[in-house]
């Protein structure tokens, strides 16, 4: 009875929008390889954490206020006085660092199995931009509580901007719209926040999708399983997304619920990792901190910044070190796609990348000191050199053989 009366409102539904062809193209008929592993978790869970961070940020926006008068205080009043709002702050504020766990184990999964060749790479370049906006999100969030790390951080990010010939100055005040970090700028910082940047966020995740199910998915193998299809026009390594991987998938959701609930009742500032401790301080544009230094999720790059002597360099150095994620589609000129089959030496270079990129995260968060800027330096030469050097260690590397279907 109950089955009846669902199926004839489906087919109610059928008749005025495709939600069964939807869920048949996108879910139920989308084939994908049989062989995905622990690394194919991260694209659902960067949709959990992402549906997340909109929710609690909804109830979260209740109760804030986005004046530079009231903001601290209304964040204690949200920690000691909401109803569970200490819960809804702590999932905010962890989900932030969740999800840039989540993304770089997302985009190395990528680079291991070389996700961005072709035919990916407008998926690679899509997934950059939301890596951008995703930046952005986390920066304009952070003024909100109106901490001293808040303030001098983005005092010290804005005036970056400064260092562009000829417009940098009057960009800086455009951007704040006053000559310091004020309540202008927390008020237009909030908009983009919750409204601007959100909306762009969606939309680049729905553009994700589409690409990433026009082409189909890569595999830990890197071979295209469209290329052995079976009489019925099926890829023979293919498997229905549901209710294989919808199943596989909950795996993933159990356990990474359970790692962050751990850390969102035992340890929501984990040290001063994820909450710095600065930001217990009301925002004081008298007090400069002695230390300034971004989240974690910033500190690689915020390190190459720190350690160029030159402004403009740095900047552009800082922005070198992000944007060529983008051009990896291009500069990989390996015979084959996933580390499975790679040599010897583009192992090495992406070993030597790993130890650089988490070596330059610990740096950009300690106080600078003459060694460590020497450290940060090397460091950087050879996060440059992964990148700049691909196209020839890419080629001479000697390769194995690609197996004809997925192993
Ligand atoms: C809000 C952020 C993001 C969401 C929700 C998201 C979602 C997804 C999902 C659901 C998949 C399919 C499942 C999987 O392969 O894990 C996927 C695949 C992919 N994503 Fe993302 N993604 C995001 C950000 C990024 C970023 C920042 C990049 C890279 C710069 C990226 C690059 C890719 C690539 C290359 C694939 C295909 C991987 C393969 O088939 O081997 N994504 N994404």
């Amino acid at each position: 009875m109950i089955s009846e009366i669902l199926q004839r409102s489906i087919n109610w539904i059928d008749v005025r929008f495709p939600v069964t062809k939807l869920w048949k193209d996108q879910v139920a008929e989308y084939y994908a390889p049989k062989n995905f592993n622990f690394w194919y978790y991260f694209g659902s869970l960067a949709m959990l954490v992402f549906a997340n961070q909109v929710i609690t940020g909804i109830f979260l926006t209740m109760s804030y206020k986005p004046s530079a008068a009231e903001a601290f205080g209304s964040v204690e009043y949200i920690m000691r006085d909401v109803p569970w709002g200490w819960l809804i702050r702590y999932m905010h504020s962890t989900g932030a660092s969740a999800f840039f766990v989540v993304i770089y184990l997302h985009m190395f999964r990528g680079i291991i199995y070389g996700s961005y060749r072709k035919p990916r790479e407008l998926l690679w370049l899509i997934g950059m931009a939301i890596y951008a906006a995703l930046m952005a999100e986390a920066f304009l969030g952070y003024l909100l509580p109106w901490g001293q790390m808040s303030y001098w951080g983005a005092q010290v990010i804005i005036s970056l901007f400064g260092a562009i010939p000829f417009i940098g100055e009057d960009l800086t005040i455009w951007i704040r719209g006053d000559y310091v970090v004020s309540d202008v700028t927390l008020n237009r910082f909030f908009a983009l926040h919750v409204i601007a940047l959100p909306f762009v966020l969606a939309g680049l995740v729905v553009a994700h999708l589409m690409a990433l199910h026009e082409v189909g998915s890569n595999n830990p193998d890197g071979i295209e399983i469209k290329d052995n299809k079976g009489p019925d026009g099926i890829p023979l390594d293919g498997i229905p997304f549901h209710p294989y991987y919808t199943v596989k998938d909950m795996v993933g959701v159990m356990a990474f619920l359970a790692i962050a609930a751990v850390v969102v009742f035992f340890m929501p500032s984990l040290g001063g990792y994820l909450l710095e401790h600065n930001n217990f301080k009301p925002a004081d544009p008298m007090v400069t901190p002695t230390h300034i230094a971004p989240l974690w999720y910033f500190t690689p790059f915020y390190a190459i910044l720190r350690a160029i002597p030159h402004k403009l360099l740095g900047v552009m150095g800082m922005g070198l070190s992000v944007g060529l994620f983008a051009l990896l589609p291009w500069l990989d000129r390996g015979a084959v796609k996933s580390i499975r089959y790679r040599g010897w030496i583009y192992k090495l270079f992406l070993s030597v990348f790993v130890v650089c990129f988490i070596g330059l995260g610990y740096l950009g968060m300690q106080p600078p000191t003459p060694v460590s800027t020497m450290v940060t330096r090397i460091l950087a030469v050879g996060y440059f050199g992964f990148f700049i050097l691909m196209p020839i260690y890419t080629r001479i590397d000697p390769t194995k053989p690609e197996p004809e279907r997925l192993t």
